[in-house]
């Protein structure tokens, strides 16, 4: 009996391919740049499970061409790269990877909070610029994090991992959420609106998904509610933030600095006038990339195909709806 193909569109650690590979007829892309969207969908035309990425646009039209699609796995937590409404109108489950990634991106997100406060990329360069030459009382000075506040926008499994942290540091916590106050005064934090998190914050980090809603979150309004001394963390997605607005406010020193895992578009244009920006840290979309980490993604994906491909429920299912119909 010849087995089912799933397609995988870049090359994972090699435990998680193993096993799908004892399973069903494999094809991963091994190139380091991902497969073109019109070479997705010619491979997902005969696949029965698509492993995909977050680079990868998982719309309408390919599922459409992909009628034996009986799974959908993205190794990311975030899923607004996938149609899940379209998938979801199709009868095919779409997996994430929730849970294994939350300590590392929030330890991440964290690390963002305190290179930025205490400059130290900046740091880095003026050595290599070969401008250390002696102690002074004023070079490079920067912001204190204990006892500073502490604004989280989104309070998910991100958000509240990220709240653990700043109370180490003596941080007092805003949140603003769409959930419940509760699980906020729990976390010892306050439950704000947007605006008085933004008014109050020395810190604001990002830890929303994007959706239409949350799309340009944070614009040239938001942005001119912050401190002059504020510093705007991103690790949700580049969408959140309006990046035009975000360059304005740093070059007129409307608020202080910005450290940025991710970009839209990604990867950021060269001329993006935010790499011109000595107070603007970027990096390329890195937060959940420890070793340990990436390979527990690429294992809770694979589960989601294997669950798939044999109608099982997939064990991290972001649209379960699917499974009403019976
Ligand atoms: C990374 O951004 C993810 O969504 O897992």
């Amino acid at each position: 009996m010849s087995r089912e193909k799933v397609f995988v569109t870049r090359e994972l650690a090699s435990s998680a391919l193993e096993r799908l590979d004892g399973i069903c007829e494999l094809e991963v892309w091994d190139e380091f740049l991902p497969p073109d969207y019109d070479y997705i969908l010619r491979r997902a035309r005969g696949a029965s499970g698509l492993l995909c990425l977050l680079t990868d646009t998982i719309d309408a039209r390919l599922m459409d061409a992909a009628p034996g699609l009986k799974v959908i796995s993205n190794m990311a937590v975030g899923y607004d790269n996938i149609d899940v409404a379209a998938a979801t109108a199709r009868g095919i489950p779409v997996g994430n990877t929730p849970g294994v990634l939350t300590e590392t991106t929030a330890d991440f997100a964290f690390a963002l909070l305190m290179a930025t406060a205490r400059r130290i990329p900046e740091a880095q360069q003026y050595i290599r610029d070969h401008k250390w030459r002696t102690w002074h009382p004023t070079v490079l000075s920067g912001q204190d994090i204990f006892g500073a506040t502490l604004g989280i926008v989104g309070f998910g499994r991100i958000g509240k991992a990220m709240a653990k942290r700043a109370r180490g540091f003596d941080m007092k916590l805003l949140v603003n959420t769409s959930g419940p106050d509760e699980s906020v005064l729990e976390a010892g934090a306050e439950p704000v609106t947007l605006d008085e998190l933004l008014r109050r914050s020395d810190y604001v980090s990002l830890h929303v998904p994007l959706t239409d809603r949350t799309t340009h979150l944070i614009g040239a309004r938001e942005l001119s509610l912050m401190k002059a001394s504020a510093i705007l963390l991103n690790t949700a997605r580049g969408g959140v933030v309006d990046g035009q607005a975000l360059y304005r406010a740093l070059s007129e020193g409307s608020i202080l600095a910005a450290g940025l895992d991710v970009t839209d578009p990604e990867p950021i244009s060269l001329d993006d006038p935010l790499l011109t920006l000595d107070n603007c840290l970027i990096v390329p979309h890195i937060a959940s990339a420890s070793v340990a980490t990436r390979a527990k993604m690429a294992e809770m994906a694979a589960d989601n195909v294997i669950a798939g491909l044999r109608g099982d429920p997939l064990p991290t299912c972001v649209n379960p709806q699917v499974y009403d119909k019976n």
